[in-house]
């Protein structure tokens, strides 16, 4: 159990209406630290009755509530609210997150809560400028367009970057003037409750943020298939948004889906190379590699792999593993036993298929989720850890000297989401950028964000584009209104 005097900031209810409540059912799930493996505290499990409480909750604020003549301003001044909320209780949210998900307290500091706070802000400057056009048609005609929320909007959530996340879904949600029901992942729920308290306490009305955690089959099901929910938003995996497809075909809902990837990192013999090697280990070892856009398949030109992997196996095997909030420490637990199961079952496999470890492969000490930053040299682009997501610290390395072969290999994965290329010849930089089949290339940098970037993927990674302009996109819908001018 938590010993901090943090405690208070814990959150074990499920928000509806404005009101922190018990689930239907009284049951509470364990949400674990996997640093030490031992339960947290326990949350009030959300099921199907609970879902559809939140449901009517978000329906009536959206028909009947304050929001929907809340002006588009204050919309936004209320997102500025949440965010200076954030910012003031930035160590308590970090710390919160670490503990539920494992990651080192240096990230949660230095990369999620900036990210949150921006993310804030950029969608509070939106909220009173999403506008309508003005269209010249044909014959004595106005006609115009309003750009409205699209509703009651779901948001499924995992557990990667718990609040990251959250606020990803929520801020354009809200600056729009839809209303939320949101479920976050059973095994990260703390950071999401908390932001909802701040939330509450900025002034959003009751009702337009709902906060259900629960299981996916259970609570995650019952909101992708309610048929009073206008639209879902998930993030995880691809098989889920099979599911969740398939759930919201019973009203048609809107959809946007955000699902893993398999990214490929390729580093040419004319880059500079010890800030590729940088770029690869912040590509798969930021967030122990729980990280949809991890650089998992490391393309390497022959001239330099030796070279380059010496170095990388090197730096990856001295990054600190360990306890999550040491301020010092480079990697922290994979988030649950299943996840970490789930990569030891990979890294056997890579073995198995003839790929050599050459740093790592095995857990870190005998308790926690703890696994050594893994590099594989040898594989070949059709095993299948250059085809799966392993969502853990575990780089596959695979030599090329073709450059349209490794241009093929890189495309050929069911993935889309990321891919990174380290030269310095700016024409071949640009030429692949073309030619790879992902939704963000970066260029001599590897894992870069911004709220104002539209992020997502092509292929099996998913559809629908968040951040930037191109969230409110899935957050508001279009009415053309036509006057008559003539007789
Ligand atoms: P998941 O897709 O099952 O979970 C993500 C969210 O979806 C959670 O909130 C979960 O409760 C919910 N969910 C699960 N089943 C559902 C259903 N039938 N209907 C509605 N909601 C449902 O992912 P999981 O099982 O936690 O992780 C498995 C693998 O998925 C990971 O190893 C990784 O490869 C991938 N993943 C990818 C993520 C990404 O950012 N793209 C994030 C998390 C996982
Ligand atoms: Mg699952």
């Amino acid at each position: 159990m938590v010993k901090r005097k943090e405690t208070n900031i814990i959150s074990r209810q499920l928000l509806i209406d404005g009101k922190w409540v018990d689930s239907i059912s009284g049951k509470f799930f364990r949400t674990i630290n996997p640093a030490t493996e031992e339960e947290i505290t326990t949350i009030a499990e959300g099921d199907k009755e609970d879902i559809d409480l939140a449901v009517a909750a978000a329906r009536k604020a959206f028909e009947k509530g304050p929001w929907r003549k809340t002006d588009a301003r204050d919309r936004g001044l209320i997102l500025l609210k949440i965010m200076e909320l954030v910012e003031k209780n930035k160590d308590e949210l970090a710390w919160l997150e670490t503990l539920d998900n494992g990651k080192p307290i240096s990230e949660t500091k230095n990369a999620d809560l900036p990210l949150v706070i921006d993310c804030l802000l950029y969608y509070a400057g939106w909220a009173d400028k999403i506008h309508g056009e003005t269209i010249p048609v044909r014959g004595e005609f106005l006609n115009y367009t309003i750009r409205e929320p699209v509703g009651v909007v779901g948001q499924i959530i995992p557990w990667n970057f718990p609040l990251l996340m959250a606020v990803w879904k929520i801020a354009p949600a809200i600056a729009c003037g839809n209303t939320i029901v949101l479920k976050p992942a059973e095994q990260t729920p703390l950071s999401a409750l908390m932001l909802g308290r701040l939330c509450q306490e900025a002034g959003l009305p009751d009702g337009v943020l709902n906060i259900v955690p629960g299981y996916g089959p259970t609570a995650g099901a019952a909101l992708a298939a309610h048929m009073d929910v206008d639209k879902i938003a998930f993030t995880g995996e691809h098989t889920t948004g099979r599911l969740i497809m398939k759930a919201a075909a019973g009203n048609l809902k809107r959809i946007s889906l955000e699902l893993g990837g398999k990214s490929p990192n390729i580093v040419f013999a004319d880059s500079d190379i010890d800030s590729a090697v940088n770029g690869a280990l912040r590509g798969i070892f930021f967030n122990q590699g729980e990280v949809c856009c991890a650089g998992s398949r490391l393309f390497l030109e022959k001239k330099i792999h030796d070279e380059f992997l010496g170095k990388l196996s090197d730096r990856a095997s001295r990054l600190s593993v360990g306890n999550p909030e040491d301020p010092n420490t480079q990697m922290g637990a994979q988030v649950s036993k299943e996840q970490f199961d789930k990569i030891l079952h990979y890294i056997e496999s890579g073995k198995q298929e003839g790929a050599k470890v050459i740093t790592g492969g095995e857990r870190c000490g005998n308790k926690g989720y703890f696994i050594k930053p893994t590099v594989f040299e040898g594989v070949n682009n059709s095993m299948k850890i250059a085809q799966e997501e392993i969502f853990g610290p575990v780089v596959s390395t695979i030599a090329f000297d073709d450059m349209d072969e490794m241009v093929q290999q890189s495309n050929d994965s069911p993935y889309g989401l990321a891919a990174a290329v380290w030269t310095r010849d700016i024409k071949k930089a640009h030429k692949i950028a073309r030619e790879l089949k992902a939704g963000t290339i970066w260029m001599n940098t590897y894992n870069t964000f911004d709220a104002a970037s539209p992020f997502g993927g092509y292929k099996q990674s998913g559809f629908g584009r968040e951040l930037g302009v191109h969230a409110l996109e899935l957050y508001t819908q279009i009415k053309s209104v036509w006057i008559n001018l003539g007789t």
